[in-house]
């Protein structure tokens, strides 16, 4: 059987993409998990995947991490210094050419050529520096995690019935962490995916209003949308006890973007590649509030 390593498995998408492989029957001993932290790793190596030391810092590591690795989906960095991420990412590249890896998923950004985030550079770079390999490649631009909405700041919300945006009625294209791991786990197990590129974000974005028209519906409690400028927003998310820093980057950074059409992009990559499976923004609403 083919040999399926995982960066970044002791992260939140890494795990997930695991646990998908489970279930699609790749056995768990043809799962690499490369770690930076072998503790973290405890309940990787409990559900019987192989372990191995790699930290984008030490390209031996990820070198020795990857022998006789045939698939690696490369979770990109978490660091906030894209600059530097560059720098580990290019390690990672390198390490995959030299071990000879037979394929690289790699998690990009969705959209990056429209993109004016601060990330596109980052993932693009990357995108390119897989390309000189020659390995063939899936670049996975993976949307915005719907976490940025269905989060345990929606309690608040439902309770006071007012959802506080900077949004100016533009829509978002988020999708759920889970599915992105789980059409990971379709093309690291699947075929027809060398050197594709999958933009997987929402098929029909929605709009603010839209969603707090689902919110009411699922949890019974009506809930408005008060579509605010930057500033009234920033000052009505801090009053209802949200940290001025979270305030501070909702209304500074994410906002201004969903308002400049940032986050618009439709794409049907995601449910071509998971199908039914794909979670609506009322199914993940129904499963955050356990209904
Ligand atoms: N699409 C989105 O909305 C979105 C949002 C946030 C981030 N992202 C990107 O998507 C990635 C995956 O998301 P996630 O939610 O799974 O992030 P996460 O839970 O923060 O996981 C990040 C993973 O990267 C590992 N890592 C960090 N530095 C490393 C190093 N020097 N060497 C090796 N591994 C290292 C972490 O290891 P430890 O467990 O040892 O820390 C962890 O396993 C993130 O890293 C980030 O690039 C996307």
């Amino acid at each position: 059987m083919s040999k399926i390593a995982i960066t970044g498995v002791t992260g939140q998408l890494g795990e997930m993409t695991a646990r998908h492989l489970l279930e699609l029957n790749v056995s768990a001993g043809d799962i690499i998990a490369v770690v930076r932290n072998l503790e973290k790793a405890k309940p990787l190596a409990d559900l019987g995947l192989q372990i191995r030391y790699g930290d984008y810092e030490d390209e031996a590591s990820m070198l020795a991490a990857f022998e006789n690795v045939d698939k690696l989906l490369f979770i990109s960095s978490p660091s906030l210094d894209n600059t530097h991420r560059i720098a580990q990412h290019a390690r990672v590249v390198e390490a995959a050419r030299d071990a000879k890896v037979g394929h690289i998923a790699y998690t990009s950004l969705a959209f990056p050529e429209k993109s004016a985030l601060g990330l596109e550079n980052l993932h693009l770079a990357t995108e390119y520096a897989i390309r000189t390999t020659g390995i063939p490649y899936t670049f996975l631009r993976n949307g915005f995690y719907m976490d940025i909405l269905v989060n345990p700041s929606l309690h608040g919300v439902i309770k006071s019935g007012e959802f506080v945006s900077a949004s100016a009625g533009a829509k978002v294209n988020y999708v759920t962490r889970n599915d992105l791991a789980l059409a990971a786990a379709i093309v690291l197990t699947g075929s027809g995916h060398e050197c594709q590129t999958y933009e997987l974000a929402h098929p029909h974005p929605f709009t603010y209003d839209e969603f707090v028209q689902i919110l009411s519906e699922v949890s019974g409690k009506p809930v408005k949308h008060a579509d605010l400028s930057s500033e009234q927003a920033y000052e009505r998310l801090v009053a209802t006890g949200i940290p001025e820093a979270a305030a501070a980057f909702m209304t500074q950074a994410i906002y201004p973007a969903i308002a400049a059409g940032q986050f618009s992009f439709a794409s049907e990559d995601l449910v071509k590649l998971i199908g039914n499976r794909f979670t609506s923004v009322k199914a993940a609403l129904e499963q955050f509030l356990g209904k």
